[in-house]
C-alpha cells in the first residue's frame, strides 16, 4: 500500500493530477462507488461492464483505476500493453475473498457436466478456471444464450445467482460468496422507511439478499438504478446499494431526494465497501507519479482469464435470438 506522506502538503492535488493525466497520457477510470472527489476527476465513471469496455477501448498508456482490484485486473487483462495502476492494491472484494482458487477448481472438478458463468468480481485465476464472466449488468442477457439443458455453476454472488435463477426460472448451482455491503441491508429497517415514505420506490441492486430484493421496484446494476433514478417521474426515490451512486443521482436530478437503504440499526456505515473506501486523492495522485502500485499478471494466466471476459464482452452485446451461439465447446477448468 502507498501511503500518502507528509510531502503531499500544501499541494493542489485536483491540478497535480490533471497536470500528471497529460504528461503520462493516462485516463481516469471510477467505479460509481468511490468518492464523490475521485469521481468528480474522473474522466469516465461506469459500472463493472461499462469499465471493462472503456479500459479495453483506450488509446491512453495508462489506466488509473480507481475501483477495486479484481477492476483494475480485468482492465489489464484486457490491456496488457497499458500501465494500469490501483492507488492502493488493498482494495479487494469479500466476493472474492470467498472463492478461492483452488476450492473453486475443486468444485468445477465435481461437476465435470457444467459450465461456470462466473460473476467478474472474482481474482484472476477464477476467471482463468470459468467459462464466461458476467456482470450484474450482462448476467441475464448472457444466461439467455446459454442452452437451457446446459448444467452451470454460478459463482461467486450466491445473492446475483439467486436473483438470476428466480427471474430466469432456471436451476444453478450456487457458489455460497456474498457482498458484505449489500448483506448489510436490514428488511425491518426497510420496510420501516417504505412505511414512512409510502408511494417511494426502491431501486436495489441484485447483489442484496432476496429479503431485500422481494421489496424492491427496480433491480439491477449501478448503471440500471441510476438511469432508473433519472428517468422515474418519482421525486424520492430508496436506493438499496452502496451509498457512494447517490452522488451522481443527485448531481443529474439535484431536484430530487435520494435516500440510502438503512442497514441494521438504521444508522449504521456499514453499506459503505470498505474497499473502495482505501482510494482516495492523495494515493491517486501518487500512483500516477510513481507509476505505482501497478497491476502485473502473468502472461499465460492472463490469457486463460481473457478467454471467458472475452466471451462475456461478445455475448453481453447481443440480444435474445440475435446470433447462435450454439454449445460452445468451453475450456476444462
Ligand atoms: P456493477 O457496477 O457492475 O453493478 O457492480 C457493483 C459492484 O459490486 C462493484 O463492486
Ligand atoms: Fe465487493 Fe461488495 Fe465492495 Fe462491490 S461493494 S467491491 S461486491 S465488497
Amino acid at each position: 500500500m502507498n501511503a500518502p506522506n507528509r510531502s503531499l502538503r500544501g499541494l493542489d492535488l485536483r491540478a497535480e493530477i490533471d497536470r500528471l493525466r497529460k504528461d503520462r497520457n493516462a485516463v481516469i477510470l471510477a467505479h460509481y462507488y468511490q468518492a464523490p472527489e475521485l469521481q468528480d476527476l474522473a474522466d469516465f465513471v461506469g459500472d463493472s461492464l461499462d469499465l471493462s469496455r472503456k479500459a479495453a477501448a483506450t488509446d491512453a498508456d495508462v489506466i488509473a483505476f480507481c475501483g477495486v482490484r479484481f477492476m483494475a485486473e480485468t482492465a489489464k487483462i484486457l490491456s496488457p500493453e497499458k500501465i494500469v495502476v490501483l492507488p492502493d492494491m488493498d482494495a479487494g472484494c469479500s466476493l472474492e475473498d470467498s472463492c478461492p482458487p483452488d476450492q473453486f477448481k475443486a468444485f468445477r472438478d465435481a461437476h465435470p457436466d457444467h459450465i461456470a458463468l462466473t460473476y467478474i468480481n472474482c481474482s484472476t485465476e477464477v476467471k482463468a478456471l470459468s467459462d464466461i464472466i458476467v456482470t450484474s449488468s450482462s448476467a441475464e442477457t448472457i444466461l439467455a444464450q446459454i442452452p437451457q439443458d446446459q448444467k452451470i455453476i454460478f459463482g461467486p454472488d450466491k445473492n446475483l445467482g439467486g436473483y438470476l435463477v428466480r427471474k430466469a426460472n432456471r436451476d444453478m448451482l450456487l457458489w455460497p460468496g456474498v457482498c458484505i455491503v449489500h448483506e448489510a441491508f436490514s428488511e425491518t429497517e426497510l420496510l420501516k422507511l417504505k412505511a414512512q415514505y409510502p408511494g417511494a420506490p426502491v431501486l436495489a441492486h441484485p447483489e442484496c439478499p432476496g429479503h431485500i430484493l422481494d421489496h424492491a421496484d427496480h433491480v439491477g446494476s449501478t448503471k440500471a438504478i441510476l438511469d432508473v433514478a433519472l428517468s422515474s417521474p418519482s421525486e424520492l426515490m430508496i436506493v438499496a446499494t452502496e451509498p457512494h451512486i447517490i452522488h451522481q443521482m443527485e448531481k443529474a436530478a439535484p431536484h430530487k431526494t435520494f435516500i440510502g437503504a438503512p442497514g441494521a440499526d438504521g444508522n449504521c456505515n456499514c453499506n459503505m465497501c470498505p474497499y473502495m473506501a482505501l482510494n482516495t486523492l492523495e494515493k491517486l495522485y501518487v500512483a500516477l507519479r510513481d507509476l505505482q502500485p501497478r497491476i502485473e499478471i502473468d502472461e499465460d494466466l492472463r490469457l486463460r482469464a481473457k478467454q471467458s471476459l472475452d466471451r462475456m464482452l461478445d455475448m453481453a452485446g447481443r440480444t435474445v435470438g440475435q446470433g447462435d451461439v450454439g454449445r460452445p465447446v468451453f475450456a476444462a477448468a
